[in-house]
Protein backbone atom coordinates (compact mmCIF):
# COMPACT_ATOMS: atom_id res chain seq x y z
CA UNK A 1 0.00 0.00 0.00
CA UNK A 2 1.46 3.23 -1.33
CA UNK A 3 0.29 6.93 0.12
CA UNK A 4 -0.51 8.19 -3.80
CA UNK A 5 -3.65 8.55 -2.98
CA UNK A 6 -4.86 9.48 0.90
CA UNK A 7 -8.34 9.45 2.16
CA UNK A 8 -9.09 11.91 4.53
CA UNK A 9 -11.14 10.78 7.42
CA UNK A 10 -12.74 13.04 10.73
CA UNK A 11 -13.20 11.95 13.95
CA UNK A 12 -15.22 14.08 16.33
CA UNK A 13 -17.01 13.50 20.23
CA UNK A 14 -19.44 10.99 20.46
CA UNK A 15 -23.38 12.21 20.80
CA UNK A 16 -23.95 9.43 22.78
CA UNK A 17 -21.88 6.93 25.48
CA UNK A 18 -20.50 3.93 23.85
CA UNK A 19 -21.73 1.02 24.87
CA UNK A 20 -21.61 -2.60 23.36
CA UNK A 21 -20.16 -6.08 23.22
CA UNK A 22 -17.48 -6.31 20.57
CA UNK A 23 -14.83 -8.66 19.35
CA UNK A 24 -10.88 -7.45 17.88
CA UNK A 25 -9.60 -8.86 15.38
CA UNK A 26 -6.90 -11.54 15.80
CA UNK A 27 -3.44 -11.16 17.32
CA UNK A 28 -1.23 -9.70 14.83
CA UNK A 29 2.04 -11.13 16.28
CA UNK A 30 0.33 -14.68 16.53
CA UNK A 31 -1.20 -14.54 13.50
CA UNK A 32 2.48 -14.00 11.68
CA UNK A 33 3.89 -16.74 13.52
CA UNK A 34 0.73 -19.45 13.11
CA UNK A 35 1.27 -18.80 9.16
CA UNK A 36 5.05 -19.30 9.43
CA UNK A 37 5.34 -22.19 12.15
CA UNK A 38 2.60 -23.98 10.11
CA UNK A 39 4.17 -23.89 6.70
CA UNK A 40 7.26 -25.20 8.42
CA UNK A 41 5.33 -28.40 10.05
CA UNK A 42 4.85 -31.25 8.59
CA UNK A 43 1.24 -31.69 7.76
CA UNK A 44 -1.67 -29.46 7.79
CA UNK A 45 -2.90 -26.96 10.46
CA UNK A 46 -5.74 -25.30 10.91
CA UNK A 47 -5.62 -21.83 12.26
CA UNK A 48 -8.80 -19.92 14.07
CA UNK A 49 -9.46 -16.48 14.28
CA UNK A 50 -6.20 -15.32 11.77
CA UNK A 51 -5.99 -11.50 11.50
CA UNK A 52 -7.04 -10.80 7.78
CA UNK A 53 -5.40 -7.59 8.22
CA UNK A 54 -2.76 -6.22 5.67
CA UNK A 55 0.67 -7.05 7.51
CA UNK A 56 -0.89 -10.77 7.63
CA UNK A 57 -1.65 -11.00 4.56
CA UNK A 58 1.79 -10.56 3.01
CA UNK A 59 2.86 -13.16 5.17
CA UNK A 60 0.57 -15.87 4.10
CA UNK A 61 1.67 -14.44 0.62
CA UNK A 62 5.01 -14.76 1.29
CA UNK A 63 4.79 -18.67 2.80
CA UNK A 64 3.14 -19.66 -0.14
CA UNK A 65 5.89 -18.42 -2.67
CA UNK A 66 8.34 -20.45 -0.05
CA UNK A 67 6.03 -23.60 -1.05
CA UNK A 68 3.89 -23.71 2.07
CA UNK A 69 -0.58 -24.37 0.98
CA UNK A 70 -2.27 -22.15 2.38
CA UNK A 71 -6.34 -21.42 2.11
CA UNK A 72 -9.21 -20.21 3.69
CA UNK A 73 -11.71 -22.84 4.42
CA UNK A 74 -14.78 -20.49 5.74
CA UNK A 75 -13.71 -18.45 8.69
CA UNK A 76 -10.65 -20.76 9.10
CA UNK A 77 -7.18 -21.04 7.53
CA UNK A 78 -5.70 -24.20 6.65
CA UNK A 79 -1.76 -25.01 5.85
CA UNK A 80 0.04 -27.85 4.78
CA UNK A 81 3.78 -27.14 5.51
CA UNK A 82 7.25 -28.15 3.79
CA UNK A 83 8.62 -29.49 6.90
CA UNK A 84 11.78 -27.71 8.57
CA UNK A 85 14.55 -26.88 5.14
CA UNK A 86 11.45 -27.90 3.09
CA UNK A 87 11.26 -24.45 1.78
CA UNK A 88 11.75 -23.12 -1.97
CA UNK A 89 13.08 -20.50 -3.56
CA UNK A 90 9.98 -18.25 -5.01
CA UNK A 91 10.25 -17.10 -8.15
CA UNK A 92 9.88 -13.24 -7.50
CA UNK A 93 10.46 -10.82 -5.18
CA UNK A 94 8.57 -10.77 -1.63
CA UNK A 95 6.66 -7.83 -0.88
CA UNK A 96 6.69 -7.30 3.11
CA UNK A 97 4.01 -4.57 2.60
CA UNK A 98 3.97 -2.36 5.90
CA UNK A 99 5.41 -5.06 8.41
CA UNK A 100 8.50 -4.97 10.22
CA UNK A 101 7.29 -8.24 12.02
CA UNK A 102 6.89 -9.98 8.89
CA UNK A 103 10.03 -9.19 7.23
CA UNK A 104 11.88 -9.52 10.60
CA UNK A 105 10.83 -13.22 11.06
CA UNK A 106 10.92 -14.33 7.77
CA UNK A 107 14.56 -13.25 7.23
CA UNK A 108 15.24 -15.75 10.22
CA UNK A 109 13.94 -18.43 7.81
CA UNK A 110 15.42 -17.21 4.95
CA UNK A 111 18.79 -17.51 6.80
CA UNK A 112 18.47 -21.60 7.34
CA UNK A 113 17.45 -22.16 3.76
CA UNK A 114 19.34 -22.97 1.10
CA UNK A 115 17.60 -20.62 -1.56
CA UNK A 116 18.01 -17.10 -2.61
CA UNK A 117 15.14 -14.44 -1.72
CA UNK A 118 14.84 -11.01 -2.23
CA UNK A 119 12.34 -8.74 0.37
CA UNK A 120 10.97 -5.52 0.13
CA UNK A 121 8.44 -3.16 1.70
CA UNK A 122 6.25 -0.31 0.90
CA UNK A 123 7.67 3.44 1.98
CA UNK A 124 7.90 2.56 5.83
CA UNK A 125 9.65 -0.40 5.65
CA UNK A 126 12.38 0.92 3.03
CA UNK A 127 12.91 3.12 6.35
CA UNK A 128 12.98 0.52 8.95
CA UNK A 129 16.54 -0.96 10.02
CA UNK A 130 17.33 -4.50 9.18
CA UNK A 131 20.92 -4.41 10.52
CA UNK A 132 19.53 -5.39 14.24
CA UNK A 133 18.18 -9.33 12.69
CA UNK A 134 21.45 -9.42 9.57
CA UNK A 135 24.08 -8.89 12.14
CA UNK A 136 22.86 -11.85 13.99
CA UNK A 137 21.66 -14.27 11.20
CA UNK A 138 25.18 -13.83 9.50
CA UNK A 139 26.27 -15.85 11.76
CA UNK A 140 24.48 -19.06 10.63
CA UNK A 141 26.65 -18.88 7.13
CA UNK A 142 23.59 -17.13 5.87
CA UNK A 143 24.81 -13.90 3.08
CA UNK A 144 22.82 -11.16 3.09
CA UNK A 145 22.94 -7.71 0.71
CA UNK A 146 21.07 -4.86 1.85
CA UNK A 147 21.07 -1.25 1.12
CA UNK A 148 23.19 1.41 3.49
CA UNK A 149 21.98 1.23 6.78
CA UNK A 150 20.59 -2.26 6.90
CA UNK A 151 17.63 -1.45 5.37
CA UNK A 152 15.19 -2.79 1.94
CA UNK A 153 15.38 -4.10 0.15
CA UNK A 154 17.05 -7.08 0.80
CA UNK A 155 19.33 -10.15 -0.68
CA UNK A 156 19.51 -13.33 1.15
CA UNK A 157 21.28 -16.51 0.32
CA UNK A 158 20.42 -19.19 2.76
CA UNK A 159 22.52 -21.17 4.82
CA UNK A 160 23.85 -24.88 3.40
CA UNK A 161 24.91 -25.98 6.45
CA UNK A 162 23.51 -23.48 9.03
CA UNK A 163 25.28 -23.17 12.58
CA UNK A 164 23.52 -22.25 15.40
CA UNK A 165 23.63 -19.09 16.77
CA UNK A 166 24.24 -17.95 20.63
CA UNK A 167 23.27 -14.37 20.81
CA UNK A 168 22.51 -11.68 23.45
CA UNK A 169 20.12 -8.86 21.87
CA UNK A 170 21.47 -5.70 22.55
CA UNK A 171 17.92 -4.41 22.52
CA UNK A 172 14.71 -5.94 24.14
CA UNK A 173 13.29 -7.09 20.75
CA UNK A 174 10.82 -10.05 20.42
CA UNK A 175 10.71 -9.79 16.63
CA UNK A 176 15.29 -9.99 16.88
CA UNK A 177 14.69 -12.97 19.25
CA UNK A 178 12.22 -14.79 17.06
CA UNK A 179 13.93 -14.21 13.79
CA UNK A 180 17.35 -16.12 15.37
CA UNK A 181 15.21 -19.20 16.91
CA UNK A 182 13.26 -19.25 13.37
CA UNK A 183 16.73 -19.08 12.12
CA UNK A 184 18.25 -22.36 14.54
CA UNK A 185 15.26 -24.42 13.43
CA UNK A 186 17.33 -25.77 10.82
CA UNK A 187 20.53 -25.81 12.04
CA UNK A 188 22.00 -28.27 13.84
CA UNK A 189 23.43 -27.92 17.79
CA UNK A 190 21.51 -25.17 20.14
CA UNK A 191 20.23 -22.02 19.44
CA UNK A 192 20.86 -19.52 22.08
CA UNK A 193 19.55 -16.29 22.31
CA UNK A 194 20.05 -14.20 25.76
CA UNK A 195 16.81 -11.19 25.85
CA UNK A 196 18.25 -8.07 28.22
CA UNK A 197 14.10 -7.65 29.55
CA UNK A 198 11.67 -10.61 29.13
CA UNK A 199 9.68 -9.67 25.28
CA UNK A 200 6.55 -10.95 23.90
CA UNK A 201 7.44 -14.98 24.02
CA UNK A 202 4.52 -16.05 21.90
CA UNK A 203 7.66 -17.47 19.38
CA UNK A 204 8.30 -20.06 22.04
CA UNK A 205 5.12 -21.13 23.27
CA UNK A 206 4.08 -21.77 19.54
CA UNK A 207 7.10 -23.39 19.17
CA UNK A 208 6.72 -25.64 21.54
CA UNK A 209 2.89 -25.81 20.07
CA UNK A 210 4.65 -27.60 17.64
CA UNK A 211 6.70 -29.47 19.07
CA UNK A 212 9.57 -28.13 19.38
CA UNK A 213 12.06 -28.17 22.77
CA UNK A 214 12.68 -24.92 24.08
CA UNK A 215 13.86 -23.78 27.38
CA UNK A 216 13.89 -20.60 29.26
CA UNK A 217 16.38 -19.86 32.08
CA UNK A 218 15.61 -16.36 33.63
CA UNK A 219 19.02 -14.53 33.41
CA UNK A 220 20.10 -11.05 35.12
CA UNK A 221 16.57 -8.90 34.10
CA UNK A 222 15.44 -10.61 30.99
CA UNK A 223 16.07 -14.70 29.59
CA UNK A 224 18.31 -17.23 28.49
CA UNK A 225 16.22 -19.08 25.20
CA UNK A 226 17.40 -21.97 23.72
CA UNK A 227 16.33 -24.04 21.23
CA UNK A 228 17.38 -27.30 20.24
CA UNK A 229 17.47 -27.34 15.84
CA UNK A 230 16.20 -29.57 13.49
CA UNK A 231 13.41 -30.61 15.48
CA UNK A 232 10.03 -32.95 13.22
CA UNK A 233 7.37 -29.78 13.69
CA UNK A 234 4.38 -31.08 13.60
CA UNK A 235 1.10 -29.92 12.09
CA UNK A 236 -0.98 -27.75 15.29
CA UNK A 237 -4.37 -26.44 15.19
CA UNK A 238 -3.78 -23.28 16.40
CA UNK A 239 -6.19 -20.45 17.99
CA UNK A 240 -5.94 -16.76 17.92
CA UNK A 241 -7.01 -14.58 20.66
CA UNK A 242 -8.26 -10.88 19.89
CA UNK A 243 -5.54 -8.78 19.78
CA UNK A 244 -4.62 -6.68 22.71
CA UNK A 245 -2.96 -4.03 21.12
CA UNK A 246 -6.17 -3.44 18.95
CA UNK A 247 -8.36 -3.70 21.77
CA UNK A 248 -6.25 -1.02 22.96
CA UNK A 249 -8.36 1.84 20.96
CA UNK A 250 -11.77 1.21 21.88
CA UNK A 251 -10.75 0.66 25.53
CA UNK A 252 -9.47 3.69 26.10
CA UNK A 253 -12.14 5.57 23.79
CA UNK A 254 -14.50 3.83 26.34
CA UNK A 255 -12.83 5.21 29.49
CA UNK A 256 -12.47 8.77 27.92
CA UNK A 257 -16.03 8.81 26.97
CA UNK A 258 -18.67 9.74 30.02
CA UNK A 259 -20.92 7.13 30.63
CA UNK A 260 -19.74 4.03 28.61
CA UNK A 261 -19.54 1.04 29.75
CA UNK A 262 -18.25 -1.73 26.89
CA UNK A 263 -17.00 -5.05 26.87
CA UNK A 264 -13.73 -6.56 25.11
CA UNK A 265 -14.76 -10.79 24.37
CA UNK A 266 -11.89 -12.84 23.81
CA UNK A 267 -8.73 -11.00 24.07
CA UNK A 268 -5.29 -12.06 23.99
CA UNK A 269 -3.87 -11.42 27.89
CA UNK A 270 -0.51 -12.72 27.60
CA UNK A 271 1.40 -10.88 30.80
CA UNK A 272 4.12 -9.95 28.29
CA UNK A 273 1.55 -7.90 26.45
CA UNK A 274 -0.88 -6.28 29.20
CA UNK A 275 1.71 -3.50 30.81
CA UNK A 276 -0.92 -1.12 29.01
CA UNK A 277 -4.04 -2.36 31.36
CA UNK A 278 -1.21 -2.33 34.30
CA UNK A 279 -0.67 1.47 34.08
CA UNK A 280 -4.40 2.24 33.22
CA UNK A 281 -5.52 0.82 36.00
CA UNK A 282 -2.63 2.56 38.25
CA UNK A 283 -4.42 5.65 36.41
CA UNK A 284 -7.88 5.13 38.01
CA UNK A 285 -9.52 2.91 35.00
CA UNK A 286 -11.89 0.94 36.29
CA UNK A 287 -10.91 -2.47 34.47
CA UNK A 288 -12.64 -6.02 35.68
CA UNK A 289 -11.33 -9.24 33.50
CA UNK A 290 -13.95 -11.50 33.46
CA UNK A 291 -14.12 -15.25 32.08
CA UNK A 292 -10.32 -15.31 31.96
CA UNK A 293 -9.06 -18.67 30.44
CA UNK A 294 -6.71 -20.51 27.99
CA UNK A 295 -7.00 -20.95 24.42
CA UNK A 296 -4.03 -23.14 23.06
CA UNK A 297 -1.12 -21.64 24.52
CA UNK A 298 -2.21 -18.38 25.46
CA UNK A 299 -4.22 -16.86 28.00
CA UNK A 300 -7.07 -14.92 27.29
CA UNK A 301 -10.37 -13.30 28.99
CA UNK A 302 -12.89 -10.64 28.54
CA UNK A 303 -12.67 -7.13 29.36
CA UNK A 304 -15.49 -5.19 31.03
CA UNK A 305 -14.47 -1.14 30.80
CA UNK A 306 -16.16 1.59 32.30
CA UNK A 307 -15.80 5.85 32.00
CA UNK A 308 -12.73 6.38 34.64
CA UNK A 309 -11.40 9.85 36.00
CA UNK A 310 -7.64 9.15 35.11
CA UNK A 311 -4.96 10.99 36.72
CA UNK A 312 -0.99 11.22 35.46
CA UNK A 313 0.98 8.51 35.70
CA UNK A 314 5.15 8.34 35.78
CA UNK A 315 5.40 5.01 33.84
CA UNK A 316 9.49 4.04 33.89
CA UNK A 317 11.21 2.36 30.64
CA UNK A 318 11.21 -0.79 32.05
CA UNK A 319 7.59 -1.78 30.87
CA UNK A 320 7.95 -0.65 28.21
CA UNK A 321 8.77 -4.08 26.42
CA UNK A 322 5.56 -5.54 27.79
CA UNK A 323 3.62 -2.39 25.94
CA UNK A 324 5.70 -1.30 23.26
CA UNK A 325 2.75 -0.47 20.48
CA UNK A 326 0.69 0.62 23.16
CA UNK A 327 2.48 4.40 23.44
CA UNK A 328 0.05 6.24 21.21
CA UNK A 329 -3.10 5.15 22.67
CA UNK A 330 -1.47 5.38 26.40
CA UNK A 331 -0.70 8.93 25.90
CA UNK A 332 -3.84 9.88 24.54
CA UNK A 333 -5.43 8.41 27.98
CA UNK A 334 -2.34 10.73 29.49
CA UNK A 335 -4.01 13.72 27.81
CA UNK A 336 -7.04 13.15 29.39
CA UNK A 337 -5.85 12.35 32.57
CA UNK A 338 -5.67 15.39 35.58
CA UNK A 339 -1.93 15.94 36.15
CA UNK A 340 1.30 15.37 34.22
CA UNK A 341 2.33 12.24 32.87
CA UNK A 342 5.77 11.10 31.94
CA UNK A 343 6.38 7.74 29.90
CA UNK A 344 10.29 6.97 30.14
CA UNK A 345 12.56 5.37 27.81
CA UNK A 346 11.18 5.31 24.04
CA UNK A 347 14.12 5.34 21.75
CA UNK A 348 12.58 1.74 20.37
CA UNK A 349 9.19 4.07 19.50
CA UNK A 350 11.80 6.06 16.65
CA UNK A 351 12.06 2.83 15.18
CA UNK A 352 8.23 1.42 14.73
CA UNK A 353 5.98 1.94 11.78
CA UNK A 354 7.12 5.73 12.03
CA UNK A 355 9.34 7.79 14.44
CA UNK A 356 6.41 6.92 16.68
CA UNK A 357 8.31 8.98 19.67
CA UNK A 358 7.58 12.03 17.26
CA UNK A 359 4.55 11.80 15.51
CA UNK A 360 2.37 10.81 18.92
CA UNK A 361 3.99 14.47 20.40
CA UNK A 362 3.31 15.80 17.41
CA UNK A 363 -0.87 14.07 17.44
CA UNK A 364 -1.17 15.53 20.63
CA UNK A 365 -0.06 18.95 19.51
CA UNK A 366 -2.45 18.70 16.84
CA UNK A 367 -5.10 18.03 19.60
CA UNK A 368 -4.25 21.97 21.49
CA UNK A 369 -2.48 19.19 24.51
CA UNK A 370 0.97 20.70 25.67
CA UNK A 371 3.38 17.87 24.89
CA UNK A 372 7.27 18.28 25.50
CA UNK A 373 10.22 15.44 24.25
CA UNK A 374 12.94 14.76 26.74
CA UNK A 375 15.93 12.84 25.43
CA UNK A 376 13.71 9.61 25.05
CA UNK A 377 11.16 10.23 27.65
CA UNK A 378 7.49 11.89 26.16
CA UNK A 379 6.06 14.22 29.01
CA UNK A 380 2.28 14.71 28.75
CA UNK A 381 0.38 17.83 30.73
CA UNK A 382 -3.18 16.33 30.86
CA UNK A 383 -7.10 17.66 31.29
CA UNK A 384 -9.02 18.64 28.30
CA UNK A 385 -7.97 19.30 25.15
CA UNK A 386 -9.59 21.57 22.14
CA UNK A 387 -9.07 19.71 19.75
CA UNK A 388 -9.95 20.88 16.01
CA UNK A 389 -6.42 19.72 14.30
CA UNK A 390 -5.16 17.19 11.08
CA UNK A 391 -2.91 14.94 12.07
CA UNK A 392 -0.07 13.30 9.58
CA UNK A 393 -0.14 9.86 10.61
CA UNK A 394 2.84 8.90 8.21
CA UNK A 395 2.48 5.48 6.86
CA UNK A 396 1.39 4.56 10.91
CA UNK A 397 -1.95 2.84 11.78
CA UNK A 398 -1.55 3.21 15.06
CA UNK A 399 -1.31 6.91 15.34
CA UNK A 400 -3.79 7.25 12.94
CA UNK A 401 -6.20 4.93 15.16
CA UNK A 402 -4.83 7.17 18.11
CA UNK A 403 -5.65 10.68 16.86
CA UNK A 404 -9.31 9.04 15.97
CA UNK A 405 -9.70 8.56 19.58
CA UNK A 406 -8.22 11.44 20.65
CA UNK A 407 -11.02 12.83 18.67
CA UNK A 408 -13.57 11.07 21.14
CA UNK A 409 -12.61 13.61 23.88
CA UNK A 410 -11.27 16.86 22.02
CA UNK A 411 -13.81 19.52 22.21
CA UNK A 412 -13.62 20.19 17.85
CA UNK A 413 -13.15 17.69 15.58
CA UNK A 414 -10.15 15.79 14.79
CA UNK A 415 -9.23 14.76 11.43
CA UNK A 416 -6.19 12.70 10.07
CA UNK A 417 -4.41 12.53 6.64
CA UNK A 418 -5.16 9.00 5.38
CA UNK A 419 -6.81 5.97 6.79
CA UNK A 420 -5.94 3.47 4.83
CA UNK A 421 -2.76 1.94 6.96
CA UNK A 422 -5.32 1.01 9.62
CA UNK A 423 -5.94 -2.13 7.84
CA UNK A 424 -2.65 -2.86 8.26
CA UNK A 425 -3.58 -4.11 11.83
CA UNK A 426 -7.55 -3.65 12.78
CA UNK A 427 -9.72 -3.69 9.33
CA UNK A 428 -13.09 -2.85 10.38
CA UNK A 429 -11.45 -0.12 12.93
CA UNK A 430 -13.91 2.47 11.93
CA UNK A 431 -17.35 0.41 11.98
CA UNK A 432 -16.44 -1.54 15.30
CA UNK A 433 -15.79 2.08 16.91
CA UNK A 434 -19.67 3.40 15.11
CA UNK A 435 -21.14 0.06 16.20
CA UNK A 436 -19.92 1.66 19.65
CA UNK A 437 -21.61 5.02 19.39
CA UNK A 438 -18.54 6.76 18.15
CA UNK A 439 -19.00 9.50 15.84
CA UNK A 440 -16.16 8.91 13.21
CA UNK A 441 -16.72 9.77 9.70
C1 LIG B 1 6.40 -7.69 17.57
C2 LIG B 1 7.38 -7.14 18.37
C3 LIG B 1 7.51 -5.70 18.64
C4 LIG B 1 6.24 -4.95 18.25
C5 LIG B 1 5.70 -5.38 16.93
C6 LIG B 1 5.36 -6.86 16.95
C7 LIG B 1 6.40 -9.14 17.35
O1 LIG B 1 8.58 -5.18 17.87
O2 LIG B 1 6.49 -3.56 18.22
O3 LIG B 1 4.53 -4.66 16.60
O4 LIG B 1 5.39 -9.67 16.83
O5 LIG B 1 7.38 -9.79 17.70
P1 LIG B 1 10.10 -5.20 18.42
O6 LIG B 1 10.54 -6.60 18.53
O7 LIG B 1 10.88 -4.45 17.38
O8 LIG B 1 10.06 -4.48 19.73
Amino acid sequence: METSQPTPLAASRPASPLSGIIDIPGDKSISHRALMFAALAVGQSRITGLLEGEDVLRTAAAMRALGAEISRDGADWLVAGRGIGGLTAPDDVLDMGNSGTAARLLAGILATHDLYAVMTGDASLRRRPMRRVIDPLVETGAVFTARTGGRLPLCVQGARDALPITYRLPVASAQVKSAILLAGLNARGVTQVEEPEPTRDHSENMLRHFGAQVSVTPAGHGNIIRLTGQPELRAADVMVPGDPSSAAFPLVAALLVEGSEITLRNIGLNPLRTGLLDCLREMGARLEIVNAHSAGDEPVGDILVRHSTLKGIDVPAGVAPRMIDEYPILAVACAAAHGTSRLRGLAELRVKESDRLTGTAAMLRAGGVRVEIEADDLIIHGGSAPGGGLVETQMDHRLAMSALILGQMTDDTMRIDDARFIDTSFPGFVALMRGLGALIS
